[in-house]
């Protein structure tokens, strides 16, 4: 698709630039088409037959399974990246003493989930890295015979930075350590294939890069992790199918192990997944390689802008490690909330996150909005 297109495939933000797509990706024209029509099943429920229930979920799921490159039958549907994460915490049978390694200052949703595994004595190393991110060789010296998990995102929100997945995913499997990846600042900005990733699981919001509505992620988990998970989740409309539900013996909770087990309560949540498939569906039309080059040409731009003056770049400058975040700083970091404030009034959106300012570009910003913003930066 040629980039010119992109801008045509969203609402106008009436002379605003949104920089943002890394906190909240906007919903794409079409979604918002879709979304339409789950409303209208909602005001006329007639419209809303049994088939669509089923549907809904299996159609999200063999989008999702074609985004990720795995099977649609090992899809788990959330509401956050923090769903699946706490499937893990949750359902995994831990015992005293194992460990997991998280790396500090990773963005809290890869954390906090484990924290409270520690009152049954599991033990949760957030691992300080040596330079923006934590590298494969630095893992390895906090690996030992009780380490059971190693959980930490693509790209870090909070430095742009790729993180090395290959290596990583090499050392867990030496180990035999779980490694779960959390998906949720790279999917709808670049190609993903999990089947070649070597990881336990990946978890993902769909808000941000893909432009679902909020309230919306996924994630997968291994066949045979997830038919170990121990966890109380017994909801009825996974559990039951329509013969089930018509008999009229004592319910029995039966022993499903499909990944349908495991989605959020309420899967018939219409208006968040009519739209976040319609919205994946807008990526895998488009091709996230075709999405990448024109970030890449944005962020080429920007960085190039910024070439010169007073700000230093924290993310890559170029190579394998850039993403499509790019976190930059006045030399004087005190401006840094004044600068993004000003950029505010402006109608430019960026983030402010551990007081670097955090430019995330899509397929919707144009050239000339880079170039506003460099602009703008260069005369505060
Ligand atoms: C890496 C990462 N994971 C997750 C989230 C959001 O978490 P959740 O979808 O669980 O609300 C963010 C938000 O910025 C993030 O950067």
């Amino acid at each position: 698709m040629p980039a010119q297109n992109y801008q045509k495939d969203f609402a106008s933000f009436d002379g605003k630039i949104w920089l943002n797509a890394a906190s909240e990706g906007p919903l794409p024209l079409a979604a918002d088409k879709a979304l339409a029509q789950a409303v209208a099943w909602k005001m006329k429920p007639y419209l809303l037959d049994m088939g669509k229930f089923v549907t809904t979920v299996t159609g999200l799921k063999r989008s999702i399974g074609r985004l990720l490159g795995v099977d649609e039958a090992d899809v788990i549907l959330g509401n956050s990246a923090s769903y699946g994460l706490h499937l893990l915490a949750n359902g995994i049978p831990w015992k005293k003493g194992d460990e997991i390694l998280t790396m500090q200052n990773d963005f809290p949703t890869n954390i906090l989930p484990w924290l409270a595994l520690e009152k049954k004595g599991v033990i949760v190393r957030q691992i300080k890295p040596k330079g923006r991110v934590l590298e494969p060789e630095e893992l390895r010296k906090f690996v030992n015979a009780r380490t059971r998990l190693l959980c930490l995102s693509h790209v870090h929100t909070f430095s742009g930075h790729v993180l090395d997945v290959a290596g990583f995913a090499q050392i867990c499997k030496e180990r035999g350590i779980l490694f779960v990846l959390n998906l949720s600042q790279s999917l709808g900005a670049m190609p993903v294939d999990v089947g070649k990733f070597s990881v336990d699981a990946v978890v993902s919001a769909g808000y941000k890069w893909l432009c679902g509505p909020y309230g919306t992620g996924f994630c997968w988990i291994k066949p045979r992790l997830r038919k170990s998970l121990t966890l109380n989740q017994a909801y009825w409309a996974a559990m039951l199918s329509r013969e089930d539900l018509l008999e009229e013996c004592p319910l029995k909770l039966k022993d499903i192990q499909s990944a349908r087990r495991f989605d959020v309560f309420g899967t018939a949540n219409f208006f968040n997944h009519v739209p976040l498939k319609t919205a994946i569906d807008y990526w895998l039309e488009s091709g996230l390689e075709n999405v990448k080059a024109y970030h890449d040409t944005l962020v080429d731009r920007f960085i190039a802008g910024l070439r010169g003056s007073d700000y230093e770049l924290i993310s890559p400058e170029k190579g394998e490690k850039r993403s499509s975040l790019i976190v930059f700083s006045h030399a004087d970091r005190n401006r840094n909330t004044q600068i993004y404030e000003i950029l505010l009034s402006r109608g430019i959106y960026t983030a402010l996150w551990k007081g670097n300012i955090r430019v995330a570009p899509h397929v919707y910003n144009t050239a000339q909005e880079i170039d506003q913003t460099v602009k703008a930066l260069r005369e505060i």
